[in-house]
């Protein structure tokens, strides 16, 4: 069984082996040097300005932002397959159009986000071996079936809601590629979100069968999606250094609490329940109250034994294998106009 802990190798590519630094003693003159280039750091840090690639950074922050790029990277690729499922039996060409689209931008963020996180000396490849590997972390959402086609307009309204809640603030991270990257991401994730909401208006004004299929929907992807946001405060291991840092601006008990607040009053008007029975307005916080997230769940998912782990990196590991000939025919025409143009210039 695979787990989904991220481990990107030291070496210069997949299959060689790591190569590490012998490690010497710095010279006072060094050690000088690399305290001027923290403080440096540290003070832009301070004054909220970005980090681009060619700047020092320490190498704590440099993996951080790997960790957290590529795993963002590989969520909106496997994020791909929930809905590409119901591509072929939407039930209207606009709505087939419609989700070939956003299948096809959460591809394009991937991209994004791979091109995003090689600014910082990883390779593709590298990253790709980790996620097709088993050995790198995607998010957990993705690893529950889309069993009904009013799943797919709560995947749009609940989980591309929850991504934009956690991924706004992120536009102002302190690197600059990943901040330029996701005000982009974003803009698409709103999108995402109204068209799954209009979707589920739509099927609700519909026939009982289909309000009974979006209920159904939402009773299965709610829990889910609240612990999307990740553990609580208390057992993330990463949220401090990442606040400090300005990678992470908001916690992830905040985000989850935000995006609670946000959707209670959505679900009102689109007529369904959300499934949990100590959801309440809490008059002295102004926030809702809601019940205990299954952790549990959660973890055995993150590691590898959701119910569908096995099934979305297979099918991942085949798109990538069955595509090598693209990549091998993209690179050979780049080649060729390379030497066509070094041609023309001599
Ligand atoms: N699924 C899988 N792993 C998760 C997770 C989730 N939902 N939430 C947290 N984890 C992992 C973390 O990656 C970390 O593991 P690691 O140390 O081995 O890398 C561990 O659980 C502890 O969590 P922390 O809270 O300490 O970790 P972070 O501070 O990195 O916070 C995060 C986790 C909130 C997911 C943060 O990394 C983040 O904001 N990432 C960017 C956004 C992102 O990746 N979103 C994924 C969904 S993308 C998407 O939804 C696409 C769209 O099209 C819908």
């Amino acid at each position: 069984m695979y787990t989904q802990s991220l481990d990107v190798p030291d070496g210069d590519a997949p299959g060689k082996p790591a190569l590490k630094a012998v490690a010497r003693p710095l010279s006072a003159a060094d050690a000088a040097a690399q305290a001027a280039l923290q403080t440096r750091f540290d003070e832009r840090i301070d004054a909220d300005a970005k980090i681009e690639p060619q700047d020092w950074m320490p190498e704590a922050y440099r993996k951080t932002l790997v960790r957290q790029i590529s795993q963002h990277a590989h969520s909106e690729i496997i994020g791909m397959q929930p809905e590409g499922n119901w591509i072929s039996r939407a039930p209207s060409l606009k709505r087939k159009a419609i989700l070939l689209a956003k299948v096809q931008d959460e591809g394009g963020h991937g991209l994004y986000l791979y091109s995003a996180a090689e600014t910082l000396g990883t390779s593709r490849e590298q990253m790709l071996d980790g996620l097709h590997s088993g050995r790198a972390k995607y998010s957990s959402i993705f690893n529950y079936p889309t069993l009904l086609w009013a799943d797919v307009g709560v995947i749009g309204w609940l989980v591309d809601g929850a991504a934009i809640m956690n991924q706004v603030p992120i536009c102002r991270c302190s690197f600059g590629p990943y901040a330029r990257a996701m005000i982009r991401i974003c803009k698409e994730e709103s999108f995402h979100q109204r068209q799954g909401y209009e979707s589920l208006l739509a099927q609700m004004k519909g026939t009982p069968a289909q309000r009974d299929m979006v209920q159904d929907a939402v009773n299965r992807w709610w829990w889910p999606v609240l612990a999307m946001f990740g553990p609580p405060d208390a057992d993330s291991p990463n949220s401090a250094q990442g606040m400090r840092w300005g990678i992470k601006r908001i916690s992830n008990d905040e985000l989850r609490q935000k995006f609670v607040d946000a959707t209670v009053p959505q679900a009102r008007v689109l007529g369904v329940t959300l499934p949990d029975p100590h959801l309440k307005w809490n008059e002295a916080r102004q926030q809702h109250d809601y019940g205990a997230i299954d952790w549990d769940e959660f973890w055995a998912t993150v590691n590898g034994n959701g119910p569908c782990n096995q099934e979305r990196l297979a099918t991942r590991v085949k798109a990538h294998t069955e595509g090598q000939w693209v990549r091998d025919a993209a690179l050979a025409h780049a080649a060729k106009q390379r030497a066509r143009s070094l041609k023309e210039v001599a």
